[in-house]
């Protein structure tokens, strides 16, 4: 008499848990409890504006235990590569000019950009003008922080923009603009905003 063998059964939270670092790390389309709104082959073209606020472009020169050393040509090169590894483009824009920021959200709007990331700077706390743009955006906005604005001065633990973004990551250095782009690309992939 022959036996087949059957593979041990996986505990649903082992098979989540595996998807889930495969979705992080951007193998796979994510986790089978994930609803999916887009097909997968949308990333083909996905486009991802990385939007850069006032006095960024002077990162390199900022106090550097907050921001460290990196250029700001250095932090979109590092975007850069990673779009080529994942497959994406992506588009780098500064402005030390409110007005311009949020003509340059306006236009996104009629453009084929899936998301956004964006770094407002000291804009993030005060300016209305731009959480009013990016709310008419319908698609993930990722708002992300060089430093831990929650460890810093009071005036930056609060973000005008947090309401009408997706998401928030601060605290990583250069490293909060590749996971921003990591999240704002997952949640064109598998959210509905
Ligand atoms: C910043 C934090 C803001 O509070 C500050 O005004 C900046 C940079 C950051 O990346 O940590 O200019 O957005």
């Amino acid at each position: 008499m022959t036996t087949t063998s059957t593979p041990e059964p996986q505990h649903h939270s082992t098979r989540v848990l595996a998807a889930a670092v495969e979705y992080i790390q951007g193998t796979k389309p994510g986790p089978p409890d994930i609803p999916r709104r887009r097909s997968y082959a949308s990333e083909v073209n996905m486009r991802i504006l990385v939007l850069h606020g006032v006095n960024l472009n002077m990162f390199g020169r900022r106090d550097p235990i907050q921001y460290g050393n990196a250029t700001l040509a250095q932090i979109d090169s590092g975007l850069e590569a990673l779009a080529r590894e994942l497959g994406i483009t992506v588009e780098c824009f500064q402005t030390n000019h409110e007005g311009e920021m949020v003509e340059r959200i306006h236009k996104a709007l009629d453009e084929e950009v899936q998301a956004v990331v964006i770094n407002a700077g000291a804009w993030t706390h005060y300016s209305h003008a731009i959480a009013d743009a990016l709310a008419i955006l319908k698609i993930p906005v990722v708002e992300v922080h060089m430093s831990n604005v929650h460890a810093r001065e009071s005036f930056r633990h609060n973000s005008v923009l947090s309401a009408v973004c997706t998401g928030s990551i601060c605290g990583f250095g250069p490293a909060s603009y590749l996971l921003g782009l990591r999240a704002a690309r997952n949640a064109v992939i598998h959210m509905n905003k």
